[in-house]
Formats: structure tokens, sequence, C-alpha cells
């Protein structure tokens, strides 16, 4: 069959397809710019546990997130608190999740860290920072 004839049984929209196959997977703007945000400095706030904003963490795993801190309920039923940001690129996407254990993974990339911080994966070596918790009656203050 000779190209032009063959051209034309593709159909436009094949033609096209072949003629720009790296419309959307070679742009050079595939890799989406992270936003980024500073890991939490000088922390030291409460949270009323009788609050609103303090339900999730009346059941075990439950977590909130305030002041870019993760705060958890972890599976054992104490409080843990952990920054929000991450230690690999500073993304704000860390969470409490109730595998292995209980704990705090950024969906970012993946990266995975036991509740004292320590990476559990070769995504990143730096530890997430975590934080104190001390609570006074249904006050729970976080600190550094
Ligand atoms: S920024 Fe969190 S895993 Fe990369």
């Amino acid at each position: 069959m000779e190209r032009k004839k063959f051209l034309k049984t593709l159909g436009a929209s094949a033609a096209f397809a072949v003629a720009f196959p790296c419309l959307h997977a070679c742009s050079s703007d595939a890799e989406e710019e992270l936003e980024t945000f500073p890991v939490p400095d000088g922390v030291d706030f409460t949270v009323d546990l009788t609050a609103a904003e303090a339900a999730p963490l009346a059941n075990n795993g439950g977590f909130i997130l305030k002041n870019f801190v993760v705060i958890a309920r972890n599976l054992e039923g104490n409080l843990v608190a952990a920054s929000q940001v991450c230690s690999h690129q500073q993304t704000e996407e860390v969470r409490f999740i109730s595998e292995d254990g209980g704990i705090f993974r950024c969906s970012t990339h993946g990266s995975r860290f036991s509740q004292n911080g320590t990476p559990l994966n070769t995504i990143t070596n730096n530890p997430l920072k975590i934080f104190n918790t001390e609570l006074n009656g249904d006050v729970l203050r976080v600190f550094e």
C-alpha cells in the first residue's frame, strides 16, 4: 500500500496521534513543581479535646492537622505529634496511618516514618520532626 493511501485509511485522529505522540508525556512541564513549606518551628500550642476540631482524636488511629502539625491518637491510644511538613521535599502531605502499627506517611513520594520520626524506607534519610505532647485534663499541649 502506498504511504499516502495508508495514511488516508488511518483517518485524521490516528494520523494526528502518529504525528504528535509527545503532547502530554514529553512535555517539559511533566514534572509538576511541588509547593513547599517550612518545617514548623517554635511549636507550642494546645488543643481542647472536647472541641469539634479534635473529634477524630477520640478514636485510636484518628488524627487532626493544626499549625502544620499532625496530631494523632496512635493505635495504643497515646497522643503523638509530628511535622505535617515532610523531611524529604517539604510538602505538607504527612498524615498518620494505621499501617505497620501506626506510622506517619507522606503521600507526595511515599516516605514512611516511625512514630519517633525515623525514616522507614529509602525515599529520605532525614528524620521527621516529632513534637512532645502533654495531656492536662482535656487540654493537649503540643510543644518542642
Ligand atoms: S515530599 Fe514527602 S515523600 Fe517526598
